[in-house]
């Protein structure tokens, strides 16, 4: 027993553990610095983006863009999206695999321009008749109902599921570039989605500090799916 420990000791003679990403690595191993470099970026929400030659730009600044990418767009452009949004599942500490099938579903990426690393993800997708609508709001960690909406025309109201900013790029006005870009570009009936139409799908603190600050009231109508 004491040989096979000292074995796989001798296998990772030189090994160190990375302080931010915890990744447990050889760095003189190439396959394995490699390894945690991508474990690291993950970990970091460094998402590549190198552009695509026919991409929906919405919103173009000095330093970043925005794109926007349908559900029904080229194969490879939702799987993008897709990718950004599994890093930020695991930065949410979310998984809601199953909702694939809902509709409507479209995304909005904010690109650095000169990083070439998507900062910021805002998901939509149609508030389906059957979801939950409440206007809620978040304390101590909990939802809070103010007021369930059985009625609320919910065939209307966009979902945004996910919004996310990469930490180093936060409280630089780019959730609300995001939704803003998102309520203007969204196929909706009459124009742009008023504010009082979108919903969210859950919410997390800074979610909830973000939100009461752009819908400019402490409550907001909350989606949940039964
Ligand atoms: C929530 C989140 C998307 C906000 O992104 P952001 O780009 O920093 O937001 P904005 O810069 O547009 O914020 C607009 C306003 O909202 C409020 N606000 C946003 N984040 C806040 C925070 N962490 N603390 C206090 N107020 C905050 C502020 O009033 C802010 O205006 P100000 O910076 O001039 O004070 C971002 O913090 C994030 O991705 N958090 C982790 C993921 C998450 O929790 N998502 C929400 C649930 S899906
Ligand atoms: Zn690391």
């Amino acid at each position: 027993m004491d040989q096979m420990i000292i074995d796989a000791g001798q296998k990772r003679i030189g090994s160190q553990q990375c302080d931010i990403c915890n990744f447990v690595y050889v760095p003189t191993d190439q396959e394995d610095a490699k390894l945690h470099r991508q474990v690291h970026k993950k970990f970091e929400g460094v998402i590549a983006f190198h552009g695509w030659k026919n991409e929906r730009v919405v919103y173009d600044d000095v330093d970043f863009r925005i794109i926007q990418v349908k559900y029904d767009d080229d194969r490879r452009h939702w799987q993008k999206a897709e990718d950004v949004l599994e890093v930020v599942d695991k930065s949410l500490g979310v998984n809601y695999r199953n909702d694939g099938t809902r509709s409507g579903r479209e995304a909005f990426l904010a690109v650095a321009n000169e990083e070439k690393q998507v900062i910021g993800f805002v998901l939509a997708e149609n508030v389906s008749t059957s979801d939950i609508v409440s206007r809620s709001y978040l304390k101590d960690g909990e939802l809070r109902v103010v007021q369930d909406l059985p009625d609320a025309n919910s065939k209307r109201l966009v979902g945004v599921s996910r919004i996310w900013v990469r930490p180093s790029a936060q409280r630089r006005g780019l959730a609300t570039r995001l939704v803003d870009a998102l309520r203007q570009r969204r196929r909706f009936p009459g124009g742009v989605v008023p504010k009082g139409d979108l919903a969210l799908s859950h919410t997390t603190e800074m979610g909830e500090k973000f939100a009461s600050s752009y819908f400019g009231r402490s409550d907001y109508l909350v989606y949940r799916t039964t």
